[in-house]
């Protein structure tokens, strides 16, 4: 393999983009290179997701349009990894007749072995048992191989010095609405002594701030030696690694969230104020419809137990609007629920039927289009008006700003959180880099505050995994703007 150059394009959550890095460890171990230009690469790996209609259209309009390279370069080899994979299995080339490759989530160990074959001229899937709602066994061989390049890959996360560590694998809450319990398997929580070894190594690599990840990371469970942690007990426990300043873990299902969990943001210093625990609707009825198991009046009833707890959590939410069957009420109730509980921020997606979900099969797409780009934009308003007043509370304060690196979007106000786009594997460049004026090495970076709002100041790029003390001067909804503070 030593001849590939593989070029890594990567949509979707943070899951994805922890297995890119995973990708990228197999394919060092088997030789091959990963090449941040597309252009220079023999094989393009796209890592894909399918949680919405809009995402998988991206892909297959980018693999479309390859058509000219291909034929142009007949040794290319294009390959589709990860959830989109799984969603449409051996049926994905039919849909897409220029991929070679197709491999699952649970799968990417395998992806040399695939590579090898296409090269040869044949095309090449592994994928993961289909499961049902009854669930699904036989993960175990392809958790471990997972675990290994989890465990043995360098640190090179989503930012300088910044982890993130798999803690649960896969979903059974099977909201009706969502695609990824079929595509990520059954849930496995991975055992304490492993997360903690990983968390030690990369702690010894460097790592100042970590971040646990499961589809519904607060119903972590496992037992070892006779011992049953749950999430409460792996935050303490992980928050014992020495250097660890920030420690987050997303993402949290109401449901789960205990009053241990509640005592974690009290009680251990290195926990982040910041708990993103998505509510996706306000309203009792959507809320049903939508299998999500909590009523608006118990999702808030969470939000209390937390900020009981400390009354400074930063509580973000996702909301899908347009529902099947959501009036106007039912939208309303989710914009009072949004104004009573003030969210940091929120996530705001139009509803997207999704092949072999509940809902696809259940409930009439009902909502207009029109009706659910206004209700989008309605509801987007409401929370950065929100976030907008927060955040200006914020000016002439001085908060800890945990820098990620040259701000992507120098010039625009906007949070890039969702790629809007596949993102490079490794992150290219970040966009243009504003110098400030007569500063040179000087960008304008940015940073994370404790309840992760994005902070950009002026600062030498030789600042990103550090965390800094900045002043606030001014504030946009999704933007602190500051200045960092320096001694003497
Ligand atoms: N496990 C996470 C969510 C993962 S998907 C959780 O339970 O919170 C990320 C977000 O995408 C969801 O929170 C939801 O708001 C949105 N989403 C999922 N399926 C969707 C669909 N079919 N249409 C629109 N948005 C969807
Ligand atoms: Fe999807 Fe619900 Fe699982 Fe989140 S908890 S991944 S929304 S099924
Ligand atoms: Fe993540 Fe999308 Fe898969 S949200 S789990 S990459 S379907």
């Amino acid at each position: 393999m030593n001849d590939v150059r593989a070029h890594l394009t990567v949509y979707g959550c943070q899951m994805n983009r922890l297995d890119a890095e995973l990708v990228a460890e197999r394919l060092r171990r088997s030789g091959a290179r990963i090449v941040a230009d597309s252009a220079a690469a023999n094989v393009l790996l796209f890592l894909t997701c399918s949680v919405r209609a809009h995402a998988e259209d991206r892909l297959f309009s980018n693999i479309g349009a390859l058509g000219a390279r291909k034929r142009r370069e007949p040794d290319l080899v294009i390959g589709v990894l990860g959830c989109t994979a799984q969603q449409y299995g051996e049926d994905l080339r039919r849909k897409a007749p220029l991929v070679d490759v197709v491999c699952g989530p649970g799968r990417l160990a395998d992806l040399p072995a695939l590579l090898e074959r296409a090269r040869r001229g044949q095309p090449a899937a592994a994928l993961d048992p289909r499961r049902t709602p009854a669930g699904a066994g036989g993960f175990d061989a392809s958790d471990r191989a997972l675990d290994d390049l989890e465990l043995g890959r360098p640190l090179g996360g989503p930012s300088p010095g910044h982890a993130y560590v798999t803690v649960m694998r896969g979903c059974d809450n099977f909201c009706a609405y969502c695609v990824v319990p079929q595509v990520r398997g059954p849930e496995r929580s991975r055992p304490p002594s492993v997360v903690l070894a990983e968390v030690c190594g990369l702690g010894d690599a460097g790592a100042r701030r970590v971040t646990l990840l499961g589809q519904a990371v607060n119903k972590y469970e496992a037992e070892e030696n006779g011992r049953r942690w749950d999430l409460a007990d792996l935050l303490a426990a992980t928050a014992e690694m020495p250097g660890l300043a920030r420690l987050e873990f997303i993402t949290n299902h109401p449901r789960h969230v205990t009053e241990r969990l509640a005592a974690v943001f009290r009680d251990v210093p290195a926990v982040a104020p910041y708990l993103h625990m998505p509510a996706q609707a306000g309203s009792d009825a959507v809320l049903a419809r939508m299998k999500r198991g909590y009523t608006a009046r118990e999702y808030e009833g969470r939000v209390a137990m937390i900020r009981q707890a400390r009354p400074d959590v930063a509580v973000a939410s996702d909301f899908i609007v347009g529902f099947p069957g959501e009036t106007e009420a039912d939208f309303d109730a989710t914009c009072d629920m949004v104004r009573r509980l003030r969210f940091s921020g929120a996530f705001v997606f139009k509803y997207s039927p999704r092949p072999g979900t509940y809902a696809a099969a259940h409930y009439e797409d009902d909502v207009p289009a029109r009706e659910k780009r206004r209700r989008n934009q309605v509801l987007l308003d409401l929370v950065q008006g929100i976030a907008l007043e927060d955040n200006r509370a914020l000016v002439g304060k001085t908060v800890p700003a945990f820098v990620e690196g040259p701000s992507p979007h120098p010039h625009l106000d906007v949070d890039a959180e969702e790629p809007a786009r596949g993102e490079d594997f490794p992150r290219g460049p970040y966009g243009p880099r504003r110098r400030a004026e007569g500063n040179s090495g000087v960008v304008q970076l940015r940073a994370r505050t404790p309840h992760n709002r994005i902070v950009v100041f002026d600062g030498p790029a030789d600042l990103a995994g550090c965390i800094v003390p900045v002043r606030i001067v001014r504030a946009s909804a999704l933007t602190l703007f500051g200045e960092r503070v320096t001694a003497g």
